[in-house]
């Protein structure tokens, strides 16, 4: 019998203890730094001509792995060999296949700060960050693997006298997966093994800035005895390999988390069916958000600066949940605002490998000028009160920056920027800051602080965002606590971490047999 799911528990820091730990598996992954990584198809090693570097963003001239890269031809192989492999690997026992989840987390669970290092190297995470994704990956591993288990009962249905239903939740088939780099560990095992745990078979395409994580979970995978050819490696440039992968008619769903763009351009692509093709493709993508917390005039202050610290600037903004816009009623703007700027300047900004670090780099060059150049665009429409500026020119550092009196409709406060840059907008009323709020295209995330329980309803019926929170952080959803997905562009609303999720990768069979 298992036990019920729990999240798992974050490493206390604040032992000493933990911080050695740390730094003797910050060493390890050191030690292991510029090596090779093939693909990985059916269990095959396949080192190519062409490779990819990828480099610690802390530390540009620092190589984490050398990466060979597929082309078409791979991604027909990787495809090839997956559809093969599905053959086999649909008709196995749903409990097997959890089993492969369950042992995986608990090696995970035993080595976690090794893990939790590669992505400090790799993604430039503290080891805060680093922490609650690694226990976020086990999350998703013990989750799912329980959700399979719970689909592969037998499903209630109407019971009548004549006829012995059956309802089964059957795989779909070969599933493209294309996972963010922000989460390079947790997201993409969770999408992952969503996929497999439902007995389909996955091209991984791990993004390009952090093919290592990915590649030291697929040996995890291996080490767990999942049969070859069930997860294929296939790392590559997105236009050429994303798309062949997309287009192919034996691709069955994509399961992609990313930009807005990349998501479109892939539902787009999906939509159109090839010649052989015998489905309508699915297409579970989760992109971008553009969440704001707002602070009601009845409001506790220091939690909300707290928050909207915690929200804007963890892993330098990079997340579809960071808080990008704080909507403040006039009332208390000024006082929140202080409070911000004050709580922010005092974060430290440095190589995540320290053990003081609050703040790290950003995650590569295109990142890094994108973020400048919105900075630049912020200068113009609103009053720059905090950083703005680069840090250690050895990575890719943006120091917490905060703009003041930002219009609703200004393109810092509509478009994604993806860094440590938060937008503060004054608002006349509780209703007008809940509008501006909704004003966006998207509608990932939300908070409101406030202590009126009224505002509190009229938030819950008209803030129109997948995961709304009352006094706390817009980051951060737990799996099974919080499923998380958002509205409008900011994706499918897939809920990734839900009890809904693994129906995506599934297709209800009714059998009815009529004695
Ligand atoms: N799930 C993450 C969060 O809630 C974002 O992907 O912050």
């Amino acid at each position: 019998m298992r036990t019920e799911f729990k999240n798992e528990a974050f490493v206390n820091f604040k032992e000493e203890r933990n911080h050695e730990l740390y730094e003797q598996a910050l060493k390890k992954a050191e030690a292991e730094l510029g090596k090779e990584y093939p693909l990985i198809i059916g269990g095959e090693r396949i080192t190519t001509d062409r490779t990819a570097l990828s480099i610690n963003p802390a530390n540009h001239s620092q190589v984490i792995g050398i990466v060979s890269q597929a082309d078409a031809q791979l991604a027909e192989k990787a495809i090839q060999v997956a559809a093969a492999t599905f053959e086999t690997w649909k008709r196995t026992d749903p409990n097997e296949r959890a089993r492969y989840l369950y042992r995986a987390a608990a090696i995970l669970r035993r080595r976690k700060h090794e893990f939790s290092a590669i992505m400090t190297f790799e993604a430039g995470k503290t080891r805060v960050e680093a922490d609650v994704e690694t226990a976020e990956a086990i999350d998703f591993l013990e989750f799912y693997a329980r959700e399979m288990q719970r689909l592969s009962l037998p499903q209630p249905l109407t019971a009548s006298a004549e006829e012995e239903n059956e309802l089964y939740y059957i795989p779909l088939g070969v599933g493209v997966v294309i996972p963010p780099w922000n989460f390079p560990l947790a997201i993409m095992a969770g999408m992952t093994t969503a996929a497999l745990v439902t007995g389909n078979t996955v091209v991984l395409k791990p993004a390009s800035t952090t093919p290592v994580i990915a590649a030291k979970f697929m040996a995890l995978l291996e080490e767990v005895g999942l049969p070859p050819g069930v997860v294929n490696y296939l790392p590559g440039p997105g236009g050429e390999v994303g798309d062949y992968l997309v287009d192919h008619p034996l691709t069955r769903f994509i399961s992609f988390t990313g930009s807005r763009d990349v998501g479109l351009r892939i539902n787009e692509r999906a939509a159109k069916a090839n010649p052989g093709q015998k489905w309508i493709k699915r297409v579970v993508a989760e992109m971008g958000g553009k969440d704001a917390i707002v602070v009601d005039s009845e409001a506790d202050l220091d939690l909300a600066a707290d928050m909207i610290t915690m929200s804007a600037f963890g892993f330098s903004g990079q997340k579809c949940s960071a808080c990008s816009r704080s909507i403040i009623h006039e009332d208390v703007y000024d006082t929140v605002l202080e409070r911000v700027v004050e709580r922010a300047s005092q974060l430290k900004m440095t190589n995540p490998a320290h053990a003081d670090a609050n703040l790290g780099p950003v995650i590569d060059e295109k990142a890094y000028n994108k973020i400048l150049e919105y900075i630049e665009i912020g200068k113009q429409e609103g009053r720059l009160v905090l950083g703005g500026s680069t840090g250690d020119s050895n990575g890719y550092f943006i120091e917490p920056t905060i703009f003041a009196d930002v219009a609703a409709d200004a393109r810092i406060s509509q478009e994604e920027i993806f860094g440590p840059v938060v937008a503060f907008t004054k608002a006349a009323s509780f209703d007008e800051a809940i509008q501006i709020a909704n004003g966006t295209d998207y509608g990932l995330t939300g908070a409101v602080i406030s202590r009126n329980g009224a505002n509190l309803e009229k938030a819950r019926r008209e803030y129109h965002v997948g995961n709304l929170y009352f006094n706390r952080k817009c980051t951060g959803a737990l799996v099974g606590t919080h499923p998380f997905g958002g509205f409008n562009m900011s994706g499918t609303d897939s809920k990734a971490g839900g009890r809904d999720y693994l129906l995506l990768f599934t297709q209800g069979k009714l059998v009815s047999d009529r004695f």
